[in-house]
């Protein structure tokens, strides 16, 4: 049966929508990015999202409609991004489903967006099973276990800040644009990825990750280099790009062994792993990726990482997951709401 899928995503600051169908996989992707709006405030403000959401929602569901070849009417079911995220934003994807839904009488599947990050590297992919998940964005670092479409375990997660939220909060600290994770990539750059400042790699005992330590022995590290005044919590340094460029070089040094040493473990204690999937808006940065790929290689399992359009948030990962859970008859109804 040809499973046809519109799926809507608005968790956070994208507003997106997908077609996904069994036949040809994915045909349309759109997002409407709202970082500009948020630019300016150094981070995102839910009550501003949630109203960008609700003014861009039925034009980007248009625009994935027609990119799709597709109308309405030809699609069977609606996914839709319930949970986790900012509730007012998830509020809008949601009840636009539920109305859409309702009113065509169509099925309406909630997902949860992880998941779709989790799986995120199948679609363009032939993952085998079971694999790895390193899925690290701006809201979450986590390693999962996949077995199957659907079936996965969390074996290491975040015990604070997540990955992304260390690269935005540095960039930050250096009065650098949001999201900070592409702007200091691009310094760093400039260092060739040398390590600097050897900043802590915390600790190897688990599978969690803890990356508000980073970020607290980065300030402090700064404050002794006389770069950053904690007392009226100024930067000092903004002239002097190299100083920068070193913070931003050794930052993704350091991040890379921690990405490296928590999945050697974790294919030390799970040794029927079978691929490594790198998703989330963090995998977008190709040092990392190629870091990543450089050690798989030596450990011998392939890694596998998506586009970057599917590595930030998008919808084109929530249809996927909506294809094989309308596949697996695992559909929500009119009580859907978000968590
Ligand atoms: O997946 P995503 O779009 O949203 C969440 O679900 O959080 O991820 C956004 C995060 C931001 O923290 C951003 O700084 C980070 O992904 N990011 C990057 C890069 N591009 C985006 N981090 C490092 N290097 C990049 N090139
Ligand atoms: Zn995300």
């Amino acid at each position: 049966m040809n499973n046809r899928i519109l799926a809507i995503e608005s968790s956070c600051d994208e507003t997106a929508a997908a077609v996904y169908t069994t036949k040809e996989g994915l045909l349309s992707n759109e997002i409407y990015s709202q970082i500009e709006q948020h630019a300016k405030y150094g981070g995102v403000v839910p009550e501003a999202a949630s109203r960008e959401h609700m003014k861009k929602i039925t034009i980007v569901t248009q625009q994935a409609l027609e990119n799709a070849k597709m109308s309405f009417s030809d699609i069977d079911t609606i996914a839709v991004t319930s949970k986790p995220g900012l509730p007012g934003s998830l509020m809008i994807g949601v009840s636009y489903a539920k109305a859409l839904a309702y009113a065509s009488n169509k099925k309406i599947i909630g997902i949860d967006h992880l998941e779709g990050h989790v799986f995120s590297a199948c679609i363009e992919h032939k993952v085998p099973f079971p694999f790895l998940s390193l899925t690290v964005s701006g809201g979450h670092s986590a390693l999962y276990l996949v077995h199957d479409y659907g079936t996965y375990e969390i074996i290491g997660y975040t015990l604070d800040d997540a990955a992304g939220e260390a690269f935005d909060k540095i960039a930050k600290l250096m009065n650098l644009p949001y999201p900070g994770g592409p702007v200091l990539e691009k310094l760093a750059q400039q260092q060739d990825f040398k390590d600097f400042f050897n900043y802590p790699r915390g600790s190897l005992k688990n599978l969690n990750f803890s990356f508000s330590g980073l970020k607290t022995a980065v300030l402090y590290s700064m404050v002794k280099q006389n770069a950053y005044n904690l007392k009226t919590k100024t930067f000092l340094k903004n002239n002097d790009k190299e100083f920068q460029q070193k913070v931003s070089s050794s930052l993704h040094v350091c991040i890379g062994d921690i990405f490296e040493n928590k999945i050697k473990a974790a294919l030390i204690q799970y040794p029927n792993i079978k691929a490594v999937c790198f998703v989330g808006g963090v995998a977008c940065n190709k040092y990392l990726r190629k870091r990543l790929t450089n050690m798989c290689d030596q450990e011998n399992i392939q890694l596998f990482y998506p586009s970057p359009k599917l590595c930030t948030d998008n919808a084109g990962m929530i249809a996927f997951v909506g294809h094989y859970k309308s596949q697996q008859q695992q559909f929500s109804d009119q009580n859907l709401s978000i968590l």
